[in-house]
């Protein structure tokens, strides 16, 4: 297996572009289930995550060749326990088969290393618009006579809920409302995608989305191009990156509102940003402040940035405090990071981190994708050169991660096994 030698402390300078957001591509992926044509994606992110989302698309009978998908001859509703269990968004295709094809046959996708991520909130949400939904042998069977529209009201915002959900609702008979819905950027990307395809999606973004059902017959099949808005999470990163080390960066390719509480958060701890509508820049900050942060549903902290802002905490004047709200098992990062010399002591769902660690590099394992950026992070402000290994978890959401830190001036090779 590949690893990452990371030689520290690093000065960081110059550009890096961020790619095209995975949390945006998955489920838009995830709606060309919906369309009896073929869509051009302009700039899909090279992740893992979205080979093997393309793979079930193709498992299904939809051909996918450089960037474009083509579901207009879809011969299977099945997606099978050994793609799910690689890539759990693939429940993702659950609303989609179900709403054009009345059927659906897809493996319950599994827990993961952050928590137990159930689908109930799917499931109970589909049962509205009238689906027929039962467990069997580990998938997830679910079918109907034909899908109504319903009022939805989610007992959480949960984000891949709200997405299969205006999936399955696309052609659901009548009117469907989303209450409580999940209000990332990602949503609305998404929203904007759908209606490319002719569907009526309004409120996405906000709380309350709506969505008027069409009819397979009256959709038309003309080749439709989208351009998928940029990852805001690895923005974040590569900010964070820069400011863990004191250094400067200038980060572009997303929409800086779209992280407005982060840079909020890192500035209220003393970071000096330039702030632009399409980049962000990192002036030397000097030593931060440390801070308290509860993660919380888009527009609050996101969780995704939780672990890359604790290793920042670690090399804070003072001492710092995590509530992490969103899943039951992610802090993980925590026993590798305490490997570079880190003091952080977790109670529950809270992590208090003690401010001015002194790093030393040292061989650490990731475990997940977002703890593996925190280890990254870390190995760049620590002395010495350390080791990452496991960076299967990284190349799921970080296209070209040690290209994009060589070009920012970091010492980094990966190390082909
Ligand atoms: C999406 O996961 C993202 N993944 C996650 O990013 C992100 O952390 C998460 O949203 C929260 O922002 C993608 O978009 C592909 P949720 P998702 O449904 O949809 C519970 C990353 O690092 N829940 O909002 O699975 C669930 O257990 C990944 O890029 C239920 O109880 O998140 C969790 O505790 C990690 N029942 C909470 O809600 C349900 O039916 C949030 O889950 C669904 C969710």
């Amino acid at each position: 297996m590949d690893y990452l030698d990371i030689q520290g402390p690093c000065a960081l300078k110059g550009t890096v572009k961020v790619s095209s957001s995975k949390n945006a591509s998955l489920p838009i992926l995830a709606a060309t289930l919906l369309y009896p044509g073929k869509c051009r994606f302009t700039n899909l992110p090279e992740l893992s995550d979205i080979n093997f989302f393309i793979q079930i698309l193709q498992s299904l009978g939809a051909t996918c060749e450089e960037g474009t998908v083509d579901a207009s001859s879809i011969e299977s509703y099945q997606a099978d326990y050994d793609l799910v269990r690689k890539m759990r968004a693939s429940v993702l295709v659950l609303g989609p088969l179900l709403s054009r094809f009345k059927q659906a046959r897809v493996s319950l996708p599994g827990g993961c290393a952050i928590g137990s991520r159930p689908v109930d909130i799917h499931l109970s949400g589909m049962e509205k618009l009238g689906a027929n939904i039962k467990i069997e042998a580990g998938y997830i069977e679910a079918s109907c006579e034909k899908l109504v529209g319903a009022k939805i009201v989610l007992p959480f915002p949960s984000v891949g809920a709200t997405e299969n959900l205006m999936m399955a609702a696309a052609y659901a008979e009548g009117e469907t409302i989303i209450d409580n819905a999940a209000r990332e950027p990602e949503i609305e990307d998404l929203a904007n995608f759908m209606t490319k395809l002719g569907f009526s999606v309004e409120g996405a973004g906000t709380s309350t989305i709506v969505i008027k059902g069409r009819s397979v017959e009256e959709m038309s099949s003309i080749e439709v191009t989208h351009e998928i808005i940029g990852d805001r999470i690895e923005a974040a990163t590569y900010i964070i990156g820069a400011l863990i080390t004191n250094s400067t960066a200038r980060v572009e390719g997303f929409k800086s509102v779209h992280l407005d509480i982060v840079l909020d958060t890192l500035k209220s701890m003393g970071a000096q940003l330039l702030i632009e509508e399409d980049a962000v820049e990192v002036r030397p900050s000097g030593q931060l402040s440390g801070t308290r942060v509860e993660t919380a549903p888009y527009p609050g902290f996101p969780t995704d940035a939780q672990a890359q802002l604790m290793a920042l905490m670690g090399v804070c004047k003072g001492d710092s405090q995590i509530s992490e709200h969103i899943f039951e098992n992610r802090f993980m990062h925590v026993p590798e990071l305490a490997r570079m010399g880190y003091d952080i002591k977790v109670d529950g769902r809270v992590a208090y981190i003690k401010g001015e660690s002194s790093l030393k590099a040292a061989p650490v394992m990731c475990t997940d994708l977002r703890a593996s950026a925190a280890l990254v992070l870390a190995a760049m402000a620590a002395e010495g050169t350390s080791q990452i290994n496991r960076i299967y978890h990284l190349d799921r959401g970080y296209a070209k991660l040690a290209d994009k830190l060589k070009s920012l001036n970091v010492n980094i090779e990966r190390v082909k096994q």
